[in-house]
């Protein structure tokens, strides 16, 4: 049996925060928990091992599930793989008569399987065709930069990528589409390059990397996913189980305080020149249980220097009624 975080042909993916993760979780015998971003499996084998519990692990990437069978065999009914998107959890589990959970866990964003493999073209590290799909399904990075408008690109380029010169990068796009298709990672890096400011000698991020961010964003809705999984959290939690995030960029942490803040019942971001809302009948349905967000170690930044970027969130359901209404 392959090892959980060391699965597909020579690729690998080393489990971000896990241990943090599993501590906040509260795994108990016999409890029933979500993992909605099984991934390697490395927190879905972590939290198998932590106690005799059942696991539900979702995934929206087919490619992933040659682990599952993995984990199937070794843990049997107390594993269900699951193909969908976390933003639909509540919706899957009610298909398999499951209307409460005790714990939640979200690594958001994609594998190093994901990234490190050409073929599926998120990283301009490597060439590959423009796809960027996690669930290998909807529109590719490809389609999106060969026929959007120039105005849309910039604006999704300079919204979910905070690159500040996004309407040079859909300009040089739309010119370089006119001549003929971009089809590969490496020749959308190129164009990018060409009119992104970049210091030679600098150590800086690439100057493609803002716009892969905002078109993989994009092409996967990933804040969309998010708003949509917080709210079914709200409606799978027990009062008294946790939800756990990690999030790899700010936009993504960002809506996960926001939303814990408001959950809790603290206002955020509302001028105090506006009228008084109308509804303030809700009682908290979270507690913040981390008050800062819980960072990498040195070490473990050291040992997998894509840990740099990720904050663990965690809060606690209350017995308040879910604020985005019942399945
Ligand atoms: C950072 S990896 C998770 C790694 C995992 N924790 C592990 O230990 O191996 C993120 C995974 O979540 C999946 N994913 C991202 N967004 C998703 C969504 N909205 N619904 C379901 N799966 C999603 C990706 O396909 C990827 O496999």
């Amino acid at each position: 049996m392959r090892a959980p975080g060391n699965p597909i042909k020579g690729y690998s993916h080393m489990p971000v925060l896990c241990d943090e993760a599993i501590f906040y979780l509260n795994i108990k015998k016999g409890g029933r928990y979500v993992d909605g971003t099984f991934g390697m499996g490395g927190y879905a084998s972590r939290i198998l091992e932590a106690a005799n519990c059942e696991l539900f692990a979702i995934d929206r990437d087919p490619a992933v599930f040659p682990t599952a069978l993995s984990l199937s065999q070794k843990y049997g009914k107390k594993f269900v793989p699951l193909q969908g998107c976390f933003g639909n959890m509540d919706k899957l589990l009610f298909k398999h008569g499951i209307q409460k959970v005790d714990s939640i866990v979200l690594d958001l964003g994609v594998s190093s399987i994901q990234l490190d493999d050409p073929s599926r073209g998120f990283s301009f590290r490597y060439d590959g065709p423009l796809d960027m799909r996690m669930g290998q399904c909807g529109l590719t990075a490809g389609e999106v930069v060969n026929s959007m408008a120039e105005q849309d690109l910039a604006d999704i380029i300079y919204s979910l990528g905070e690159e500040r010169h996004s309407r040079r990068v859909s300009r040089a796009i739309v010119e370089a589409r006119g001549n003929h298709p971009i089809s590969s990672t490496a020749s959308l890096a190129n164009i990018i390059r060409q009119v992104v400011p970049h210091k030679k000698h600098s150590k800086g991020i690439d100057p493609a990397t803002r716009t892969f961010q905002a078109l993989r964003i994009y092409v996967n809705d990933e804040l969309g996913e998010l708003d949509r999984g917080l709210a079914a959290a709200e409606k799978l939690l027990k009062p008294g189980g946790r939800l756990a995030i990690v999030a790899f960029h700010s936009l993504e942490d960002r809506r996960v305080k926001n939303f814990f803040n408001e959950r809790q019942g603290k206002k955020t971001g509302r001028s105090r020149y506006l009228p008084p809302e109308a509804d303030n009948s809700k009682m908290p349905s979270f507690s913040v249980i981390t008050k800062r967000p819980i960072r990498p170690s040195e070490a473990e930044e050291e040992k997998n220097p894509r840990a740099r970027s990720a904050r663990l969130r965690v809060a606690e359901r209350t017995s308040a009624a879910p604020w985005s209404g019942l399945i």
